[in-house]
């Protein structure tokens, strides 16, 4: 008797907790596939508007832009058609992949950029996930993994993000540490994972200021460690709080407590969504502005009149993206939260308002994303990487619906 109440009451808190869960979920499966089958149309025509050797960049003033295999969002475009493969079963699609991988192959031997977790981890990384085929990737990703530590410093602790400067390291650099996570998996060996920690732990320090915005850019000493300015490049001024380096904070701790289970990276990365989802400035629809402080730019910004306004699309998936999967790791309330929000960003990214008409926008997915404004460079335009990020987060409400 005992034994069938404990399993009555197993059954009854399972119901429960599955309940709540599910009740959480407020966007219907077939608004996401229909999402995700729209997405594959459209990267067919984005595909047939790439040249062979090229990679889709952007689209701007009626043009297609796209890159050489060293642009830092070259894995972008692989890396969508690998997720919408994961999603479909289309085996066309996983072949496109396969063409592109053949060329950006090379960049594992590439030491002059801390990006080798976009370009090689969001391509590869992928295709090992979804194909388990070592023998064909395992080198890639190993040999690329190393490429990438070798600009790790031990007396800055951290890996060193552009040339120039004086050892610039930057917040996006947050985004390359799964990369060498997945290579301690995939090699057996720790030290992949100890640079990413690291790293991680000195950008915990350094770059975040106490109300858990980020900066952009932390420029160390190299043979000090000293820190020789705090500053920004893409965004409104030093102090803002340029909208993507606040995603790719809250993506990258959120993807370090999963891959360490470190508590303290969980809590970091509570607090960034907490600022970010609180901050005055972030719109009702859920997509920021490029900056969060551009709507409070004084006249003497240069970018007060003409680009006070622009949203950035790119930032929104991210967010999305980074929230589905903090969701998870939370409790109840929290949870609820972070779900809902990203639900409204996936609902206004979705929507005529950023989300381009089939044969459109150059085949990219999504329109009204800020490259960088300081440096009048993709303004308002569509950008491959806001693309996969925004299939990632479906494909994540997707897997979070179906569990
Ligand atoms: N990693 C460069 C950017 O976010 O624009």
């Amino acid at each position: 008797m005992k034994n069938r109440l404990n399993g009555y009451m197993l059954l009854f808190c399972v119901t429960v907790s599955v309940s709540v869960a599910k009740a959480q979920y407020t966007l219907k499966k077939d608004f996401i596939e229909k999402n995700l089958n729209e997405a594959i149309k459209q990267i067919d025509y984005l595909g047939s508007n790439t040249p062979g050797e090229k990679l889709p960049r952007t689209y701007e003033a009626g043009k297609s832009i796209s890159s050489g295999t060293g642009w830092w969002t070259s894995g972008f475009y692989p890396g969508t058609l690998l997720y919408l493969y994961e999603y479909s079963g289309n085996e066309e699609l996983l072949d496109r992949a396969k063409q592109k991988l053949k060329l950006l192959e090379k960049e594992k031997n590439n030491t002059t950029t801390h990006d080798l977790g976009f370009m090689l981890y969001c391509s590869f990384g992928n295709i090992l996930r979804l194909t388990g085929d070592s023998s064909a990737y395992k080198d890639v990703l190993l040999t690329g993994a190393n490429s990438l530590i070798s600009r790790f410093n031990p007396v800055t602790k951290t890996i060193r993000s552009w040339e120039g400067w004086t050892y610039p390291v930057i917040i996006d650099n947050m985004m390359n540490l799964e990369f060498l996570t997945q290579a301690s998996k995939i090699s057996g060996e720790k030290k992949y994972q100890d640079i990413a920690i690291t790293h991680a732990n000195t950008t915990m320090k350094n770059h975040y200021r106490n109300d858990m915005s980020c900066y952009h850019v932390v420029d160390y000493n190299p043979q000090t460690g000293d820190i020789v300015a705090k500053k920004t490049a893409q965004g409104a001024f030093d102090e803002s709080a340029w909208a993507r380096g606040q995603a790719w904070g809250l993506y990258g701790y959120t993807m370090m407590y999963r891959e360490t289970k470190r508590k303290e990276y969980l809590q970091f990365a509570e607090k960034i969504a907490t600022y970010i989802l609180n901050h005055p400035n972030m719109p009702d629809d859920g997509v920021p502005f490029w900056d969060f402080n551009a709507p409070d730019l004084p006249a003497s910004s240069p970018y007060a009149s003409q680009y006070k306004q622009y949203r950035d699309a790119s930032a929104a998936a991210i967010i999305a993206s980074a929230l589905l999967e903090l969701s998870t790791y939370v409790k109840n309330t929290k949870a609820k939260e972070y779900v809902n929000a990203a639900e409204k960003m996936l609902v206004s990214l979705s929507s005529d308002s950023y989300k381009a008409p089939i044969g459109s926008n150059g085949g990219f997915i999504l329109m009204h994303s800020v490259g960088s404004i300081p440096h009048k460079s993709e303004i308002d335009v569509p950008l491959t990487y806001a693309d996969y990020y925004y299939v990632e987060a479906l494909l994540r409400y997707r897997n979070l619906l179906r569990n």
